[in-house]
Formats: structure tokens, sequence, C-alpha cells
């Protein structure tokens, strides 16, 4: 007769063997084997040298027999997840992005030629696609989960989820960044025989910072400009708040605007676009409540220190409550009221949008906003942790009926932080 711990056991792990074709035996075997970190500096070796075939093979190489490694651990780690939390729809959901992106790396054959290599390229970006909504999706599943697992577990199951998808993406897309950039040189190179051929760009590698050559090391961008990405993300956070409320706060850019960081452009974003969102919505909130007849511009200041950049974030959004200051930082603690948010329960969850979100949220992921206006309670202690993830840090001062100083400080990685292990 089975235990009632092995019956547990068994109920966790049906409850997300909802794809037939899974066969868990093979992602058991990957998860036991050992993750094999790399340091930033082994993943920036390749740069400023012109890339050749043996660069390309040895980076793929060690991606894919990596990635499908690191998959199949969070897949596994989902079947730790109490039952309950497991039928959670959202949460039932990135289990299977997860295993199917599992599926679909370690299915590979061993790449020895530049073909199979650009193939599984293909399949990397595609996968980087499906994944990008994972922080959303799960943060609504944790919502609606907050009652059936202990604070510290949870935190503990996203903390470890978020630090290992930011290795997975790095890893996987700082090779799809190298296999970008060496057919660009490949093709740079036959330009000087026959000037017709048009180069290929990455897409979404545009307009970030400072131009010049050699801004990219594959993922990283050397030069990215603080100011402008600041600038971009106001304006994105502006049209979502407008979006929600009808009304929006104007912002402005101040300080050091020339200054220049070496970071990844989507986590740069990610950090950004929340606490963006956090002071527009107070601000506009707190308009409200006060009777003010305009909403005060927020006011970013970008400023340069030794080997980091700060960023200060200030809005006279009425600031935070004392008592709300223990919890903010909490993961799913939201001052939103459930039927504020715009992402009510799955008004269109069809076709690829993201199921249970609206499509405000869905046109906001697309864009990189990561999430709706406020609500999952997410925003906080994800743009924490992304910031400490590479030495950085984040911290809030409030001045209770008046509003926030958010201060971010985020390390140039090129440099100061080439030792850490992803
Ligand atoms: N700039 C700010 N001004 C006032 N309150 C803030 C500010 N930033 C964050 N908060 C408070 O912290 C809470 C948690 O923020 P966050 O983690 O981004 O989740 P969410 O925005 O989904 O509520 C918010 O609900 C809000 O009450
Ligand atoms: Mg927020």
């Amino acid at each position: 007769m089975l235990s009632p711990r092995r019956l547990l056991h068994l109920s966790r792990r049906r409850c997300f063997a909802t794809k037939s074709h899974y066969d868990e035996t093979v992602v058991y075997k990957y998860a036991s084997q050992q993750i094999k970190p790399v340091s930033i500096g082994q993943l920036l070796k390749y740069r400023r040298q012109p890339l050749s075939v043996e660069n390309i093979l040895d980076s793929v190489g060690y991606t894919q027999a990596e990635l499908p490694v690191r998959l199949a651990k969070r897949v596994i780690s989902f079947h730790k997840l109490p039952f309950i939390v497991g039928t959670n729809p959202h949460i039932a959901r990135v289990y299977n992005q997860y295993y199917e992106a599992f599926d679909r790396l370690h299915a590979f054959a061993p790449i020895s030629d530049l073909e199979a290599e650009w193939d599984f390229t293909r399949a990397l970006e595609r996968q980087t696609q499906v994944l990008l909504d994972v922080i959303p999706t799960i943060a609504q599943g944790f919502l609606e989960c907050q009652l059936y697992m202990p604070r510290e577990e949870r935190t503990s199951f996203i903390n470890d989820l978020i630090r290992s998808r930011i290795g997975l993406r790095v890893i996987g897309e700082q090779h799809v960044a190298l296999s970008y950039q060496f057919r660009e040189e490949q093709k740079k190179a036959k330009q000087n025989h026959n000037a017709a051929v048009s180069t290929a760009v990455e897409p979404g590698r545009v307009g970030l910072g400072a131009t010049g050559e050699d801004v990219w090391v594959g993922a990283i961008h050397t030069r990215l400009l603080p100011a402008r990405m600041m600038e971009q993300c106001g304006q994105m956070v502006q049209s979502m708040c407008e979006m929600h409320y009808g009304t929006a706060p104007g912002y402005y850019v101040d300080g050091d605007v020339d200054e220049t960081i070496s970071y990844i452009p989507s986590h740069f974003e990610y950090i950004t676009c929340e606490l963006l969102k956090n002071a527009f919505r107070a601000t506009v909130d707190f308009s409200h409540s006060s009777n003010r007849s305009s909403h005060p511009p927020i006011q970013i200041t970008i400023t340069k220190g030794e080997g980091y950049v700060g960023v200060r974030i200030r809005d006279q959004g009425g600031g935070i409550s004392k008592d709300n200051m223990r919890n903010v930082f909490e993961y799913s603690w939201s001052s939103m009221q459930s039927g504020d948010s715009a992402d009510e329960h799955g008004a269109n969850g069809g076709g690829s949008l993201m199921a249970g979100m609206s499509l405000q949220t869905n046109l906001a992921l697309q864009h990189g906003i990561g999430g709706p206006i406020a609500g999952l309670g997410f925003g906080l202690p994800m743009a924490r942790l992304y910031a400490g993830y590479f030495g950085g840090s984040l911290d809030i001062v409030s001045m209770e009926g008046y509003g926030c100083d958010v201060f971010l400080k985020l390390r140039s990685i090129e440099g100061s932080v080439e030792n850490k292990q992803i």
C-alpha cells in the first residue's frame, strides 16, 4: 500500500502531467546533473575580436550542454510545490512552458557544423519569446495561491526561479547575440568584395545607447545610456498610465545624462519600468485622493559613481506609510485592491495572448514593460533581485504624505563584475 507521503508525491507530480508525451525519466536524468556555472568574464571572452567558426561552435557546445540541465532542474522544482498550488492554471502554464523549452532543446543532436548551430540558435530565440511572460504569469499564480504556501517557501521558490531564469537568459541570449555577430562579420567580409550585400542586425538592437563600434558584447551593451533608457521607458509607462487611468503625469530626466554603463538592456528596462509604473500610479492616485488639480512631474536623475550608475526616481505620489513599508518588498503584496486592476481574470485570454491577462497587459508585455500597471505585487521585490544580481541595489525613502525617492544603483558589468558566476 502507498504511504500518504508517496501518495502526496504522486499527486503533486500528476497535477502537472498535462502533456502525455513528457518522458519524466529523461527530465530527471538531466536534472540530476550538476550545473556548470560560467563567469561573466568567460562569456565576454570573445569581445572585440573577429569570431571564428571554432568560437561559435565552442559557445554553442556550452549552451547546448548547459541549458537543458538548468531547464530540467526548474521543471523538477515545480514537482515540489504543494498539490493545490500546482493545479493553479497560471502556475501549470509556466510549468508547461519550462517543460516544452526543455523538450525542444534537449532533443538537438550534438552540434558540429554551422547549419545545425543556426537551427539551435533559432530555437533558442523562439524559446526566449515563449518564456517572456513567465514572470507576470507566475506572479498571477502566486497571487491566487498565497494562502496555500508559507511565505518563506514561496519567496524561496520565486527567487530561485528568477535567479535561474536570469542565468538561462544571459547564457541563451549571449549565444544568440554571438551567432548574429558572427554572421554579420561574415557578411561584412563578403561586402568588401561585393558592396551590394546588406548586413543582418539582430532585431531590437538599435537605439539604446551611444553609437559607435563594438557597443554590443553578446547580450551586454557596453555603452548603454541610462538617460535614453529612462526616456524610452518613461514614454511606455506614461502611455500605459493614460490607458489605465485616462491621465498621466509628465516626467523629465536630468543629471549626468551623457553617462554610459555596460549592462544587459532587458534587465535595466525591466527594473526601470517597474519603478516608473509605481511612481506614475502613486502620483495619479494621490492627485485623486488629495484633489490636486494637476500632477507634479516625476523627476528622474542620473548620477555617475565609481564603477556604477545611480538613478533616483522622485515622485510626489504621497509616499508609503510606515506599516506598508514593511511589506512592499514581499512578493504578492500590493496596495492595489483586486477590482482596481486592469487585469481582472481573463477578459480575453485566447490565441497567443497571455491567458488571464488583459489586452493592455499583453501589449505591455510585447513592449517589454512586463505586466500590468500594478496589482501583482512583484515589481519591487523583483526589481531589487535583478539589481542585486550584478552587485547593485535598490532602496526607497518615503516621506509619508508627500512622495518617494527610489534609489537604484547598477554596477557596470564589464570591468566590475566579471568574476560573477551565473
Ligand atoms: N513610488 C511609490 N509611491 C507610493 N507607493 C509605492 C511606490 N512604489 C511602491 N509603492 C507601494 O509598494 C507596493 C508594492 O509595489 P510593487 O511590488 O511594485 O507591486 P504593485 O505595483 O503590483 O502593487 C505598491 O502596491 C505600493 O503600495
Ligand atoms: Mg509595481
